[in-house]
């Protein structure tokens, strides 16, 4: 089988729509796509258990306690942390952001429990959309999966079911035979659809980039790159320049003080004439001798397109021949599973994982270590 569409799937509360999902990638129904997180809006939802037993990465995110722009920055993260490429809401109780909605344009799907366009919108969701349709004496009501956009439950139809309105129905007994007919059916054919449709797309070409020395004029460039890093995903060994004068202190006395000496190799990565990125391996000193430790970053909009696994292979052949080493050593700190994925692709293995690296905001940052050596 060859690769898997990465899906989050959005959460707020039982989770009966994820479990269909869940029950589809262990089925066969869902093989294009592979559930990679499961972030809930709601401390404590029932559907960060079913993600828990089914071995997913569960992150809560709480709506409650944070403010709009950092709920939606919260879960960017994660998404991003995971590499998500598609997104899924299932029984997610939040409106999403235009913002958020271009940014993953296309690849957000929701599940809605009735026929768009009735009873849905804003204020439409959960069982509220069964009160509604009951009050109205609908005959027949059905479930909708549609992709999302700015508009609230507004984006293009992808499938619908309808489902029968029985004498006697409550919210509650139609709400679940609209998810046993409809939903947990639609939702997880829907999602290996477009995750089919994904895999099929063609490649974007990795842009042509070039590594060159940097000169002290770059200071400011290189500043203005780092600063668009989310710093947290840094890995070691990279400079941290906020300013030009930081800047010119890496140029300076880092990267052309190290070419000197022969104890490094360091290059800007530039896309037409502008700086995106840094790659470096350095010599570790003292008692690890032969080793280099290399270190890089990218601007986040360079992402997914293969610059840097380029790139790595390019540095590391070349310090091998010129540095006096045998093994190059990448450090990456949890959760910068992106970057853990270069070291991959580059050939690096996984040598082991520091437990206890470190401790941020209450969360726990393992690091990850990995090693190439020469002539493998
Ligand atoms: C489902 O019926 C889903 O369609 C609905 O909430 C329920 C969640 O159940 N979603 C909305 O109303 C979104 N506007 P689940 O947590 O058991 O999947």
């Amino acid at each position: 089988m060859g690769r898997k569409v990465r899906i989050a799937v959005l959460v707020s509360g039982g989770g009966t729509n994820l479990q269909a999902l869940i029950d589809a990638q262990n089925s066969g129904i869902l093989v294009s796509g592979e559930i990679v997180c499961v972030i809930s809006s709601k401390v404590g939802a029932y559907a960060l258990e079913r993600a828990k037993n089914a071995g997913i990465d569960a992150v809560t995110v709480p709506r409650k306690d944070l403010s709009p722009e950092d709920f939606e920055s919260g879960i960017v993260k994660t998404l991003e942390a995971h590499n998500a490429e598609v997104i899924i809401l299932a029984g997610f109780m939040s409106i999403l952001s235009e913002d958020f909605t271009k940014k993953y344009s296309n690849r957000i799907i929701n599940v809605h429990p009735a026929l768009i366009p009735s009873f849905c919108g804003k204020g439409y969701y959960g069982l509220k959309v069964h009160e509604e349709a009951l009050k109205k004496g609908v005959k027949v009501s059905g479930a909708t999966v549609h992709l999302v956009n700015e508009i609230c439950d507004g984006g293009e139809i992808l499938a619908q079911k309808a489902v029968s309105v029985k004498d006697g129905d409550t919210p509650e007994t139609l709400q679940r035979r609209i998810m046993e007919q409809a939903e947990w059916k639609l939702l997880p054919e829907a999602a290996e659809k477009l995750c089919r449709r994904i895999l099929n797309e063609k490649k974007p070409e990795t842009p042509s980039f070039t590594l060159r020395k940097w000169e002290l004029s770059d200071a400011e460039a290189l500043a203005e790159s780092t600063n668009k890093v989310d710093r947290k995903y840094l890995t070691d060994g990279i400079p941290n320049p906020y300013t030009k004068a930081d800047g010119e202190y890496f140029i300076k006395n880092m990267a052309q003080k190290q070419e000197a000496d022969g104890e490094g190799i360091f290059y800007a990565i530039e896309v037409d004439k502008k700086i995106v990125g840094n790659i470096s391996v350095e010599k570790s000193s003292g008692l690890r001798s032969g080793v280099g430790v290399i270190g890089y970053y990218l601007i986040p909009e360079f992402y997914g397109r293969g610059i840097m696994t380029e790139a790595v292979k390019m540095i590391c052949a070349e310090a091998f021949e010129k540095l006096d080493i045998s093994r190059i050593e990448g450090t990456i700190f949890e959760p910068n599973i992106g970057s853990r994925r270069v070291l991959e692709k580059a050939g690096f293995e996984l040598e082991g994982v520091l437990k206890d690296a470190f401790y941020k905001n209450g969360k726990l940052y393992n690091e990850y270590v990995y090693g190439l050596v020469k002539g493998e």
